[in-house]
């Protein structure tokens, strides 16, 4: 079967980082468009820089990286360096890109190869806030049922909030863009905190990607060294979760995910709740399903294809 044709959109971030490389690792399934990067994590000049950071460290600089959208659709940007550290990517010591950032907008990018491609070709794998997604279908709303599916990384129903009590970090970011996103019609996969919290960097894992003793392996382990803090500290985890990846990992294995079609809507008015995304688990509302709500997955069959995956870089 042909790889699929992605674009990724992210706001790397050492998870973001982590499913980059299992991409660009795995080109048989995956045929990586271009990279798309949004504020998130940290503002929007690190992001875009660290995304550029990532395709050397794998020495794949041939997938185009674009710059999008600096700043949420309706309201400020806030950022993780608490989690993330002050370049996003801390932990390993890694050089500053050679590679160019494209000179097209991100959101132009996404728009004219979406409509440049056939009809239910392009996947769109989001890994930080929304905005540049959401901005192209404001923008071009005939790209919309091109789409042929959206799996990103967002939101919590058991887990609630990471960044608030209610809310999940890249939802919580930009709300406005989550709600666009959701009510989009779109076939959409969800990766809650629910499932990625159970996709822990144990020490053994982590030693297994240091073990690989390639600077990607190194690099990954380093990464995860400095972004369990966070985790471990707020709720003694075994490690570190890897958000991000599950993106990735769904799409070349999605026999590792289990999940309910079910009603997902946003929270855009409460300053309570902002940004928390009221999933209806149960069925208890008549709201029509509108997305895959991923709840758990095989994490040793994850760690398995991952490190396996790395180790070619
Ligand atoms: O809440 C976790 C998400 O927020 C991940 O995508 C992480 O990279 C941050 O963007
Ligand atoms: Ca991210």
């Amino acid at each position: 079967m042909a790889p699929r044709k992605i674009i990724i959109d992210t706001d790397p971030g050492q998870d973001d980082a982590v499913a980059i490389l299992l991409a660009l690792a795995s080109p048989e399934d995956l045929d990586i468009l271009g990279i798309t990067a949004v504020a998130g994590n940290v503002p929007l000049d690190l992001t875009a820089k660290n995304a550029r950071i990532v395709c050397e460290l794998a020495s794949k600089t041939d997938v185009p990286v674009y710059a999008g959208c600096d700043r949420p659709l309706g309201r400020d940007l806030v950022t993780a360096e608490h989690v993330h550290g002050k370049t996003g990517l801390d932990g390993p010591n890694l050089p500053d890109p050679e590679m160019p950032l494209q000179d097209q907008h991100a959101v132009d990018f996404i728009i004219e190869t979406i409509r440049s491609h056939d009809t239910g070709t392009i996947t769109l794998c989001p890994l930080g806030p929304l905005t540049n997604v959401a901005t192209a279908f404001q923008r071009a709303p005939d790209i919309i049922p091109k789409v042929q599916q959206i799996v990103l990384m967002g939101g919590a129903y058991f887990e609630v909030g990471n960044i608030t009590p209610a809310a999940e970090f890249n939802i919580y970011v930009d709300p406005e863009a989550a709600d666009i996103v959701f009510k989009s019609g779109i076939d959409i996969v969800v990766m809650p905190l629910d499932v990625t919290h159970k996709a822990l960097v144990t020490k053994p894992r982590n030693d297994a990607f240091r073990n690989l003793g390639t600077p990607v392996g190194i690099a990954v382990a380093e990464m995860t060294d400095f972004f369990e803090r966070f985790d471990k500290e707020k709720y003694g985890s075994a490690g570190a979760p890897l958000h991000d990846p599950c993106v990735t990992a769904y799409l070349i294995r999605p026999d590792l995910f289990t999940g309910r079609h079910i009603n997902v809507e946003v929270e855009t008015t409460s300053d309570l709740t902002m940004g928390m995304t009221v999933a209806d688990w149960w069925g208890v509302t008549d709201r029509p399903a509108n997305a895959l709500f991923i709840g758990d997955l095989d994490a040793d069959g994850f760690f398995d294809m991952l490190t396996e995956r790395l180790a070619r870089l």
